[in-house]
């Protein structure tokens, strides 16, 4: 079909109509023209198609579908394959609901642990982050449905979500808030993009033309229509237009459409601006309409398998000390009401009407297993009775398993968490039963992290997050050993909140800008260079088997920073039972001259391996594993010098190392000014004759020489010298080196 023609027959009323949507969640087409109305969902980790009442924070019923691990559950995965393999069914899902578009995936950084829609996001990490996105996109993607990357920008806090201004400096943006949008929009063209709510650097984003129009197209080459997150249209819906938001939602303002109608009509904004926004949004429309397969089927069994399968490969065994796997001979005693009533999901609109939810309790019903609810999930206060109960019911079993977390009012989208702590009663209950019961394990079920004040008082401590629908079983099966753990922590868990980076500045201040002052140290990025004790570091996971590297090789040991560096390690599973390990491997540069984190991640790679396997694993590291983001010429910058290559099974348990000379091919020009420092000056051959002469007849030098007779202090003078600014050479040479000249050697510097 050709768009423009189609384009060319709507009448202006048309076009601005199609700028927003017809009603919650379709789009106002032209159907006079053929172009059937389509519907858009939440997103992301499973479908929310509301076929009758519409809201934005899923208060109201949906139809039933799958509902999957969240985000923060599934990236402990690290495991591109299980992303894209659920993107497929997630598509396959939209497909058989006829929604053209899936409202996900969520990628916006984890900033702090209290941040209420952590549960969604994927980590605290842009480079897992986008590796992760993008597969989920190829999955959604190749069914014919679009998905819309959310939400775009610096979206890292719920507390006034719709007015805070997120204050970042460049190199921030591009090195943690951007680029998990910037792999998936080079890599795997998302069909849409929704803008968030907030203001980024004084403009919301929804008006922002450098985010959405010079970054997002221009930069990265983003070709579909950007979609303002559900009210985030500010009161310029011409300004937002332009700026390159092409589609309001949720519709039907009649007077922003009436504004868009107005402007072209007094002439304030050209017609070509609504043409080029109606194309976008009608090419999207129609790669779904000319794909439309309704009559596809969910396979709501297989569906329900495939969540437990993803949960298994994403929950964290965080402690063992020898207590898991489970023997099945064993009494156990389940306690917690999430082990009957699990949590499995989050509040807001990722909410969905799960297809059938199975809890622990229920999977373990042919076990040794007995219960006790130990609290109730509608009041934070402990229950005496309850707690004396549980500690009855444990005493009795050989091992107690404690199902504690965080509940559904405390975590929810629109709103942070106050505090990293769980609830007071599930705090007593994981004391109350450690307190008589030696063999305790706890599994907790939340969409972040907490503080564990107990565990030295725990053997065993496994992750679940928010597990989706399938959670009990696939609690039980890694309890047991049925299946092996093999998530790592996508994000760090601080010893206390305090420790967080963002903890000064996070709320914002009385004006609503939240300065995201830390920069580029969020996450492990802070507390490695601060060398802070953590719970647990980012990467943390442990298995059932043990695992060995050896062998860390690089193709090359020097390199410009346009060539390829392929780095391989062996891993050997010395254990006994087979399991998956996750390689991460981290870059850094130990005596760079500018402040960045002392490594990063750029490569991860998850392996199976049988007992006494080994494998060797790849990576392949490009520029943009060396490089950072350098301001003063707006781009990504590689400095020349060594560079550390580190293989570990955490961001904290490196286990091999080596080191390549890395060469910049950029060559950057410096200018030279009054206020260029002495040292500066120095390092350029024509700036250090000149001077070396200038110092030999300056009053300066004689001091240098006379306090390095005297008092030895000749290197210090040095040190200073090379740090003052040029024009200091005028002012204390006593008139004996004139302005002119300083210009004549800036000139000659500068040529
Ligand atoms: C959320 C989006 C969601 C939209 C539609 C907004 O409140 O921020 O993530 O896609 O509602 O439900």
């Amino acid at each position: 079909m050709d768009i423009k023609s189609i384009v060319a027959q709507m009448t202006l009323e048309e076009k601005a109509a199609l700028c927003s949507g017809k009603n919650f969640w379709h789009l106002e087409t032209p159907e006079r023209l053929g172009i059937p109305s389509v519907m858009v969902s939440d997103g992301p980790c499973g479908i929310r198609k509301q076929a009758d009442k519409s809201d934005h924070m899923g208060f109201n019923a949906s139809v039933p579908a799958t509902s999957y691990p969240t985000g923060s559950c599934m990236a402990c995965s690290f495991d591109r394959d299980l992303f894209k393999d659920q993107g497929v069914t997630l598509g396959n899902a939209c497909q058989a609901e006829e929604l053209s578009v899936l409202l996900g995936p969520a990628v916006n950084i984890k900033r702090s642990p209290l941040c209420g829609r952590n549960f969604e996001y994927l980590s605290e990490d842009p480079y897992l982050t986008g590796e992760l996105a993008k597969n989920y996109i190829d999955g959604v993607q190749s069914q014919d449905i679009g998905v819309s990357i959310k939400h775009y920008a610096a979206n890292s806090q719920e507390y006034h979500r719709m007015s805070n201004d997120s204050i970042v400096d460049e190199r921030t943006l591009r090195e943690i808030y951007l680029p998990a949008f910037e792999t998936a929009v080079k890599e795997s063209k998302p069909w849409t993009v929704m803008c968030s709510y907030n203001k980024i650097n004084g403009t919301f984003a929804a008006e922002n033309k450098y985010l959405l129009t010079d970054i997002l197209r221009d930069e990265w080459g983003f070709d579909g229509y950007v979609v303002s997150d559900w009210g985030a249209t500010t009161a310029d819906r011409v300004k937002c237009l332009e700026a390159g938001m092409d589609l309001e939602m949720p519709g039907k303002n009649l007077s922003n459409d009436k504004q868009l109608v107005d402007a072209v009509n007094n002439g304030t904004m050209d017609v070509a601006v609504l043409d080029t926004a109606c194309e976008r949004i009608l090419d999207v429309v129609m790669r779904y309409v000319d794909k439309r397969r309704p009559d596809t089927v969910i396979d709501f069994e297989a569906d329900h398998l495939k969540a437990q399968k993803i949960a298994e490969e994403s929950m964290v065994l965080l402690k063992n000390d020898g207590i898991l796997p489970l023997k099945k001979d064993q009494k156990v005693a389940f306690i917690g009401k999430f082990a009957e009533v699990p949590r499995f999901q989050g509040g807001g609109s990722s909410h969905v009407n799960a297809y059938k939810v199975t809890g622990a309790l229920e999977a373990a019903a042919d076990l040794n297993v007995t219960y006790a609810m130990g609290y109730d999930t509608n009041t934070a206060e402990p229950d005496e009775a309850l707690l004396a109960e549980a500690a009855e019911t444990a005493k009795a079993a050989d091992v107690a398993v404690v199902f504690v977390g965080i509940t559904d009012a405390l975590e929810s989208e629109g709103f942070d968490r106050s505090t990293l702590a769980m609830p007071k009663n599930h705090e007593a209950l994981v004391k109350a039963v450690a307190a008589v019961q030696p063999n305790t394990v706890v599994v907790v079920m939340c969409g972040g992290c907490i503080t564990m004040p107990w565990i030295n008082d725990v053997k065993g401590v496994l992750y679940a997050y928010l597990g989706g629908e399938a959670v009990g079983p696939a609690t039980v099966n890694l309890l047991y050993g049925d299946a092996n753990p093999s998530g790592k922590l996508a994000e760090t868990f601080p010893l206390q909140l305090e420790d967080n980076p963002s903890y000064l500045y996070y709320l914002g201040d009385e004006q609503d800008k939240t300065e995201y002052r830390e920069g580029v140290f969020v996450g492990y990025r802070y507390y490695d260079k601060k060398k802070m004790n953590v719970l647990f570091p980012f990467g943390h996971g442990l298995s059932y088997t043990t695992f060995e590297y050896s062998d860390l090789t690089l193709d090359k040991t020097a390199m410009k920073d346009t060539d390829t560096l392929t780095v391989s390690v062996k891993v050997k599973n010395t254990g006994a039972v087979k399991g998956k390990e996750i390689v991460q491997l981290y870059v850094g540069m130990p005596e760079s001259k500018t402040i960045r984190p002392d490594k990063e991640l750029r490569g991860f790679e998850k392996v199976e391996l049988e007992p006494g396997e080994e494998k060797t694993v790849s990576f392949q590291l490009s520029k943009r594993a060396f490089a950072y983001f350098k301001t003063d010429i707006n781009d990504w910058y590689v400095e020349s010098g060594k560079y550390i290559i580190l293989a570990g099974k955490s961001s904290r348990e490196i286990v091999c190392t080596a080191e390549v000379q890395v060469e910049s091919t950029t060559v950057l020009k410096k200018i030279y000014t009054m206020n260029s420092t002495m040292g500066e000056i120095m390092a350029n051959p024509v700036g250090a004759q000149f001077i070396g002469q200038m110092m030999a007849q300056s009053p300066l030098a004689a001091a240098a020489s006379d306090s390095e007779d005297s008092l030895g202090m000749g290197q210090a003078m040095i040190e200073m010298m090379n740090g003052m600014p040029l024009r200091t050479m005028v002012a204390f040479a006593g008139g004996m080196i004139p302005k002119e000249v300083i210009d004549g050697l800036l000139a000659q510097l500068n040529a």
